[in-house]
């Protein structure tokens, strides 16, 4: 049986379910859940998302992201996998 892992997104009411082999973009886009995306394919940046809690994997070996980036917590969930339950909260662009 297939891993899957629940992913909450801040500010939205139920998490969703992923599947360990597929990314959390496609996971959230199937659920519903609104995050933004444009390349899917790790380069444009437009889901970056801040992981507050949770492992994930790539499944490209340079996703556009920085190392300070990622130190910080930004990741890319369009070339993002579930490794356990995430807790992910969007970008804040500013009222
Ligand atoms: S949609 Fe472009 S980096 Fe994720």
């Amino acid at each position: 049986m297939k891993a899957r892992w629940r992913i909450a997104i801040d500010g939205e009411e139920a998490p969703f379910e992923a599947f360990a082999d597929q990314t959390i973009l496609k996971a959230a886009l199937q659920a519903g859940a609104g995050l933004l995306s444009s390349c899917r394919n790790g380069t444009c940046r437009a889901c970056r998302c801040h992981l507050l809690e949770g492992e994930i994997r790539y499944v490209i070996e340079w996703p556009g992201l920085s190392a300070e980036e990622k130190a910080e917590g930004w990741i890319l969930p369009c070339v993002a996998q579930a490794c356990s339950d995430l807790r992910l909260k969007r970008p804040d662009f500013g009222a």
